[in-house]
């Protein structure tokens, strides 16, 4: 399988890269070379071009623009790490040009364009597979375990997911810095892209927010309505939400199932800061204990966490770890661990490489990536207008008003 890596810039280079390697070296997808790198910005193709060869044993040649990579005929799969309002225009690209596809979250950056990229799949043939590291790695495995496998804290019922981490430093002005436009953009990326709602899709709703969706739904099931409250509280006293530049949430969760939850955050006040993630069932609870971390609120379960029960037992997280692995068949194991490994971006690789080579739907597909994104982009919507928001409405379409001005950014 000859991949192609598009965009070299951080988690391509930092989480991407060195996953290959770690496969590479636990012996497995040997039939997977990475033969090409594209990215617009000279610096980061050539970094990304010069580590591969010094660690995965070749070095990719570099392409400026992705369609030159495209074009060139010596890809078969591309693992695309563009920013997020790219996503879908190279996905549908690098389908047209025979190839299956692995991406980034936040999937794409509205319905519309997510939807164009499922069906541009679809009419290919190919393999579309959505990156989401968080469910892949042991804490959140062992967290699922606990609730829907052992049934450890009884029915779920509630969480209460809350993160308030005072602004303690003017935060930083983004430079307008433009790289040069190719591949497909209509305008040159600026280079902190993450500002700009049009590339984006928005801020830390949809950006991390995105890992925190996909946890939910992986831990109680589809969600049916969210209401929320937004702001971008600025030290100047504007407030920046209706640019999507949001840094605080308050939004609710209520499930088909009936769980209700709530996740509030908040990167923009000052005073108190305060911190606590708790999931509650019929029979006990599971908190996230490593709220030291300003990423706790999104990434669950990374950095420990505690279960009680009601009738007394307190169980750690390390020791649910235990529990679960020994609950896995040696084969169970290996599917989730491949080689023993537990570093989520080679867990999600490997998926990938299964899902091509053996003709298999990957762990998170385009329809899945669509269902997820139908959460960050609800809780916009809701934010917007004000509204209770059905996610049914948003996967449909019915529910729009947030997603128009970027939708008319992007037309397909
Ligand atoms: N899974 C995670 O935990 C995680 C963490 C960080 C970022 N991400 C995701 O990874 C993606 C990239 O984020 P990042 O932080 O690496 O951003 P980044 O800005 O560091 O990297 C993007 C790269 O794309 C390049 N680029 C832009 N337009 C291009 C074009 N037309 N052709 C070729 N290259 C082009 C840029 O030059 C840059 O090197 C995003 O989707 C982001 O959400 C995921």
């Amino acid at each position: 399988m000859r991949l192609g890596l598009i965009g070299c810039g951080g988690i391509a280079r930092n989480r991407h890269l060195p996953a290959l390697e770690k496969l590479q070296q636990v012996g497995r997808d040997r039939d997977v070379e990475l033969v090409a790198v594209a990215d617009t910005v000279d610096q980061n193709r050539e970094l990304a071009a010069d580590w591969s060869a010094e660690h995965l044993g070749r070095r990719p040649t570099p392409f400026v623009g992705y369609h030159e990579m495209l074009a060139s005929g010596t890809v078969d799969a591309v693992d695309i790490c563009l920013p997020h309002g790219l996503h879908h225009v190279a996905g549908i690209d690098a389908f047209r040009a025979g190839c299956d596809v692995i991406l980034e979250k936040p999937f794409t950056v509205t319905m519309q364009t997510g939807r164009a990229l499922v069906e541009a799949g679809a009419k290919a043939g190919k393999v579309l597979a959505l990156a989401v590291p968080m469910r892949r790695m042991p804490g959140e495995r062992a967290a699922n375990w606990a609730i829907n496998d052992a049934h450890l804290i009884g029915d779920p019922r509630a969480f209460f997911c809350h993160d308030v981490r005072p602004r303690t430093a003017p935060q930083r002005r983004p430079q307008a810095a433009a790289t040069p436009a190719a591949g497909g953009e209509r305008r040159p990326v600026r280079e902190n892209w993450r500002a700009d709602r049009l590339m984006s899709g928005g801020a830390m709703v949809v950006d991390s927010g995105f890992h925190f969706m996909d946890s939910i739904r992986m831990l109680f099931g589809e969600v049916d309505h969210v209401y929320a409250e937004l702001r971008g509280f600025r030290p100047d006293g504007t407030n920046t939400v209706r640019e999507g530049r949001e840094n605080t949430a308050l939004v609710t969760f209520t499930f088909a199932s009936g769980v209700v939850g709530s996740w509030t955050w908040s990167a923009g006040l000052t005073g108190h800061a305060a911190s606590s993630i708790i999931i509650y069932g019929s029979g006990g609870s599971l908190s996230d204990t490593g709220t030291h971390s300003q990423y706790a609120v999104y990434h669950l379960f990374m950095n420990g966490g505690e279960l009680k029960t009601s009738d007394g037992e307190t169980l750690t997280l390390d020791e649910l770890k235990e529990r679960y692995l020994a609950s896995l068949s040696p084969e169970q194991r290996d599917r989730v661990f491949p080689g023993g490994l537990t570093d989520e971006f080679a867990i999600e690789l490997h998926d990938f490489f299964e899902a091509v080579r053996t003709g298999t739907q990957p762990e998170v597909n385009g329809e899945e990536g669509l269902k997820t994104l139908a959460l960050p982009l609800a809780v916009y919507e809701s934010g917007y207008t004000g509204q209770a928001v059905k996610i049914a409405d948003v996967l449909s379409g019915k529910a729009h008003a947030y997603q128009d001005e970027i939708d008319a950014h992007w037309p397909l």
